[in-house]
């Protein structure tokens, strides 16, 4: 890779408190909805859960020390809310303030720019028991407070924040298909779920904004994933198929925040299951972003179907495919990773492309990027080949989009750390650092020496 980005491009690298932390009930945490989801039986494969993960609870210095390594200008991490708020919201567990502060010292004194992002999908339990989660009516304001006590806790340190991660993911996993916690099943629950996130998003950022921005200094906004819909043909239909394909995937978060209300081919089609913003809401919604926070993986084919027409796999969906009667499929020429994603750059190039076109060119980090290929470590090395032919060319694609004016600010590689996939749990490989389950080898991956070499060629 020898392309040469900005020079205040930031590069770095993510992961989230559910998949490495470990540590679940430590120093006074109360239990998340991942923890429960993880205890029935089938709804990981495995039956795997979080219990040790990468023992980042106990090891997070040793972790930094490995960032530090790899040159990395900044990491991505998510706080986990019931290691700071048990049961949600009243009280806060200091051992959980103690653990982050500490956590957020390291970075600093390693130079290592902190993004923290506060919600990566593990409720605490007791919000699912006593609320309904993400779709009661007062989530948002839970969500806001607890927010607060992170602003005030560790703003004076931390100036990048992300409020909420995938809320697409919170919404169509968790509350459509369910095979991601709290596991519930529905047409119309995701709707009302992104409806609270969304709100709750815009609510945070306007305590951070009133209270906080101004004297600490940082940025604030929203990630949101999105693969990217090429026609299946260039027909009429195939186009507005693809279209309207990105809408219920990306539209549906970001054209709130950008423009104060869901898309148009939203609200026609859902009617009523779409509930809709008071004017108010619009206006907290309207421009709530620092940045445009994006996390992308990968490309399908999109066409115009009948009504009720399937495709592509629950991951790779885009959501409830009924209702936006398209149909996707992916090329047999793609090569795929062990996520059953496929490695299509020029997918990347052309989703930055969109968003800066819908968006007015708003500054965009790409928060995660990356794939899963599951290799043997041999005499203590991964030979991770794949891995680094994937990052070469999705950053070329990213270099291609600022080439096209699109503003690029950032890049960080999904994962650092091999880590707990969900409900794919250990299967599936994802970071660039070897580790095993609470083993007490972390093994660089060819792929992260090849980074530190970008990082470094890129004069930083
Ligand atoms: C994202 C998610 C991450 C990670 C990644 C790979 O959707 O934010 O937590 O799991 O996908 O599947």
């Amino acid at each position: 890779m020898n392309k040469k980005f900005p020079d205040s491009f930031v590069w770095g690298s993510a992961t989230s408190s559910y998949q490495i932390e470990g540590g679940w009930n430590a120093a006074g945490k109360g239990p998340s909805i991942w923890d429960v989801f993880c205890m029935i039986p089938g709804k990981t494969q495995g039956n795997d859960n979080r219990n040790i993960a990468c023992d980042h609870y106990h090891r997070f210095r040793e972790d930094v020390a490995l960032m530090q390594s790899l040159g990395l200008k900044a990491y991505r991490f998510s706080i986990s809310w019931s290691r700071i708020m048990p049961a949600g919201r009243g009280d806060v567990n200091q051992a959980g303030i103690d653990f982050y502060n500490q956590l957020i010292d390291a970075l600093l004194k390693a130079g290592i720019e902190p993004w923290i992002t506060l919600y990566h999908w593990d409720l605490p339990v007791a919000l699912q028991f006593e609320m309904d989660g993400w779709i009661g009516d007062d989530i948002s304001d839970v969500f806001a407070a607890y927010a607060e006590v992170c602003f005030r806790h560790f703003g004076d340190r931390v100036k990048n924040w992300i409020t909420i991660n995938e809320a697409w993911v919170v919404a169509i996993l968790g509350y459509g298909h369910g095979v991601f916690a709290p596991g519930i099943k529905s047409k119309d629950l995701p709707y009302r779920a992104g409806h609270n996130l969304l709100k709750a998003h815009a609510k945070a950022v306007d305590i951070y904004r009133k209270q906080y921005q101004t004297v600490q200094g940082g940025k604030i906004g929203i990630t949101n994933n999105c693969d990217w819909r090429e026609p299946l043909t260039d027909s009429a239909a195939d186009v507005a198929a693809a279209e309207r394909a990105l809408e219920f995937f990306l539209a549906w978060f970001a054209d709130p925040v950008y423009k104060g209300d869901y898309p148009a081919s939203m609200k026609q089609r859902l009617g009523d299951r779409l509930p809709s913003f008071s004017e108010e809401e619009k206006q907290l919604l309207r421009g709530s972003s620092d940045f445009f926070g994006l996390n992308h993986y990968t490309t399908m084919y999109a066409a115009d179907a009948t009504h009720g027409a399937e495709g592509g796999s629950v991951y790779g969906n885009g959501g409830l495919s009924e209702d936006q009667d398209v149909s996707l499929s992916v090329s047999p020429d793609w090569e795929m990773t062990d996520m059953q994603w496929a490695i299509v750059p020029w997918g990347c190039c052309k989703l930055l492309e969109w968003i800066a076109a819908r968006y007015d060119n708003p500054l965009i980090y790409i928060t995660e990027n990356g794939c899963a290929f599951d290799q043997t470590p041999i005499d203590g090395q991964v030979d991770d080949r794949d891995r680094i032919a994937f990052f070469e060319g999705y950053l070329a694609a990213v270099h291609e989009a600022i080439g096209l004016g699109v503003d690029m600010k950032g890049y960080f590689i999904w994962s650092l750390l091999d880590n707990f996939e969900w409900a794919s749990g250990y299967s599936k490989k994802f970071g660039i650092t070897h580790v095993e389950e609470g083993s007490l080898n972390r093994i660089p991956k060819a792929s992260a020496l090849w980074y530190r070499d970008v990082i470094r060629k890129n004069g930083l």
